[in-house]
This record gives C-alpha cells, structure tokens and sequence, in this order.
C-alpha cells in the first residue's frame, strides 16, 4: 500500500489542510467468474493493493479531485456536478459523488487526493476500489454512515450509469466488506455472505500476463448479452428463472437445442460455476486443498473453453502454475480478456514459484510479468 504519511503530506503541501484518509482494497477473484450479474456465487478476497482517499472541506464552493498517480486534476463547482463522463479518470469518483446526489445527498466542498497501487488494468479492480475509497471518504465528511451492502451497490451504480461499465456487485461488495485473511463466498442475489479463513500455510500468488483488460470494451458486454439471451430462452420453459441463477444444467439438456451455440456456452460455464463456487467455499472451509485446486482448475477450463475469455498468455501462466512444486490451484481472475491469474501455493515454495513462473513465462512469451505474494486484507477502512 502507499504510504499514508505520504498521502497526507502531499494533500496538505497542494490543498493546505491535512486529510483523513481511507483506504480501499483492490481484489483477487479465486472462483465465480461472470456469475454476479447472474445473480449467482462469487468468492473473491480483498488484497493488500488498494487505493487512498484524503479528504478535507473547502471555503470556495468547489469540487477539487486530484489524481497523485497522474498528477492530474478535475474541478467543479459542488453545486453543479459534470452531467457527463469523461472518458478520464476522474468518471470514477466523480461518478460516486452524482450518485450519492441522485440519492439526495447534498455534495458539500472539498479537495479530494487519490493515490493507488493496485495495478491499472489487470482485473484485480482498481476502479471499484477508487470508487470505494470515495465514497468512504466522502460519506464520512458529510457525516453519513451508508451500510456495506448498499455502499456496494452505490459504487457499482456509478460504474454501470456514470462510467458506463455494466459489470456485476463483486468488485464493489469485497472491497467494502473483505476481511484480512478471509476470503468471501458472496450470494449476488442477496447480499449475504461468509467469510472463509485462507489457512496461514497459503500463500496468495497473483500473476499477470501483462495483457491489458478493460471492462468498459466489448467482450465484457457481449458475453453478458449472450448470458441474457440464454436465460430469456430457458424462461419461456420455466418463468422462475429469472436469472441464470434458477438454472440446472437439465434445463440445458431439454432446451439447450433452442439456444445459439455460442449463448449456450456461456450459459453452460455459468451454471456449472456456480456449483463450482459453493463447492469451493466448502472445501476451503473444511481446509480440502486438494479439492479446492481442482475445482479451480475446472472454473480455468470452463472459463477458457465454454465462457471464452481467457487468452493464450493467460493459458500459458495456468499450465506453466500447474507443473511447479507447491501449486494448489490456478486459474485466470477476473472479467477475462488478459489481466492475471490467480495462485493458491503453499507457503514454503511461494518464492521459488515465484521465480520459476517468471523465468518461464519470460522465456515463453517474451514478456516480462510481475508476480506478486498477496494477502487477504481488510476492506474499506479509516487509516493514519
Ligand atoms: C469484472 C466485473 C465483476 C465481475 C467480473 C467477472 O471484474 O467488474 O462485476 O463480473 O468481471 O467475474
């Protein structure tokens, strides 16, 4: 994480006051790809990459974002928000602050200062914990409390209405209600969830392929289509599936023959996911390690073959994970398209997974990954 001392000095050297700061997680997904806005099971955890918000009020009625990453910043009067995104950075918290005032919260002044070190564009959610981190720091000015579920859903509404991005509750939910050492197994019908202790003798290995992902392009919206389309076509035959969520893979068997090829597919890879994720949460519950790296390795060829969203880097990092000493399960994180995959390894080979994985990939590729040790940590949090 960034240094908050930092944070704050650089907050108060630009905007004379000195900030509280809060701090989001980004996340790691272990399995449960593409089944929250199917409103099915998710299990990601929050990681020690994350995003800071300092905040303080301001005298002059406007609205000052600044972005330490990029030394960038966008300014506006408090009463009279940007109607429009962007395209920038800045649509993420300025997002957040619309809809909190569509939701009748009066924005008051303030200078706010991003900083973040989870890694841009590598599915590991750096956008949902921008938004999150703003949200906090900024409910918190106003003196609001907004529970966790509906912080969650106020962020993922900036994404989908503001930013533009249809994705699911995941990003947004872990990075407010993660837990140090947990991860989350989360029902997106409902809300509810469990934390499941990752046992201490894990380690958490992020490898990325260094492929760029991008949720606000294409594939994520087209594969949410084809995901729709399968489930309206199984509802004609069963009304009560109103996601597909409320499908079995009998439904498929019957009626599977009226879906497009490609919908079925992807309806196959949800359906099965989601047995797979209420699987896995057990088998890390019951610490069955052995289980739990099989149905990962599963959710990877699921994802790979039937959803279509990995890419042959990404295949590359899971098979190359599967031969090293120490591997419980890989598979690729995330909304698919490039980004990272996710390692459970057993501690005591973490490092020399590490650097073997690197070599390897390197001399394969020609690429240069950065592999990172993780842990689970806290959600959205006071920090300093
Ligand atoms: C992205 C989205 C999430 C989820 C994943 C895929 O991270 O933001 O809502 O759909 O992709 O599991």
């Amino acid at each position: 994480m960034q240094s908050v001392e930092q944070l704050k000095e650089l907050h108060l050297r630009r905007f004379g006051t000195v900030p509280q700061v809060f701090a989001a997680p980004g996340r790691v997904n272990l399995i449960g790809e593409h089944t929250d806005y199917a409103e099915g099971f998710v299990m990601p955890a929050a990681i020690d990459f994350a995003t800071l918000a300092g905040v303080t009020q301001r005298e002059d009625g406007r609205v000052v974002i600044r972005a330490e990453n990029f030394d960038e910043e966008r300014s506006f009067e408090a009463e009279a928000l940007p109607e429009m995104r962007s395209g920038e950075w800045s649509d993420y918290p300025v997002g957040v602050l619309r809809t909190l005032a569509e939701e009748g919260y009066r924005i008051p002044p303030l200078s706010l200062s991003l900083w973040g070190d989870v890694p841009l564009g590598s599915g590991l959610s750096s956008s949902a914990s921008v938004e999150v981190a703003t949200a906090a720091a900024v409910t918190r000015l106003m003196g609001t409390a907004i529970d966790g579920p509906a912080m969650a859903r106020l962020c993922q509404r900036a994404e989908n209405e503001f930013v533009g991005a249809s994705c699911g509750i995941m990003d947004q939910f872990v990075s407010v209600n993660g837990a140090a050492n947990h991860a989350l197994l989360l029902d997106c019908r409902d809300l509810s969830y469990r934390l499941a202790p990752i046992p201490k003798s894990v380690a958490l290995v992020i490898a990325n392929t260094m492929v760029k992902h991008s949720i606000a392009g294409g594939e994520y919206g087209t594969r949410r289509a084809e995901v729709e389309l399968a489930c309206r076509i199984l509802a004609r035959h069963r009304p009560e599936i109103r996601f597909l969520r409320d499908a079995t893979v009998v439904d498929l068997e019957r009626w599977g023959e009226e879906i497009p090829e490609a919908a079925r597919k992807r309806a196959r890879h949800i359906i099965t996911e989601n047995a797979r994720t209420t699987a896995a949460a057990e088998a890390l519950e019951t610490q069955d390690m052995d289980r739990l790296g099989m149905l990962m390795h599963e959710a990877h060829l699921s994802y790979s073959h039937d959803f279509e969203a990995s890419c042959a880097e990404a295949d590359l990092m899971v098979e190359l994970a599967g031969r090293l000493p120490g591997l419980i399960g890989a598979r690729l994180t995330g909304g698919g398209f490039g980004g990272c995959t996710v390692n459970l390894v057993e501690q005591e080979f973490a490092a020399e997974f590490k650097s073997k994985l690197g070599a390897q990939y390197r001399e394969r590729t020609g690429i240069e990954p950065e592999i990172y040790i993780c842990h689970a940590s806290d959600g959205v949090r006071r920090v300093g």
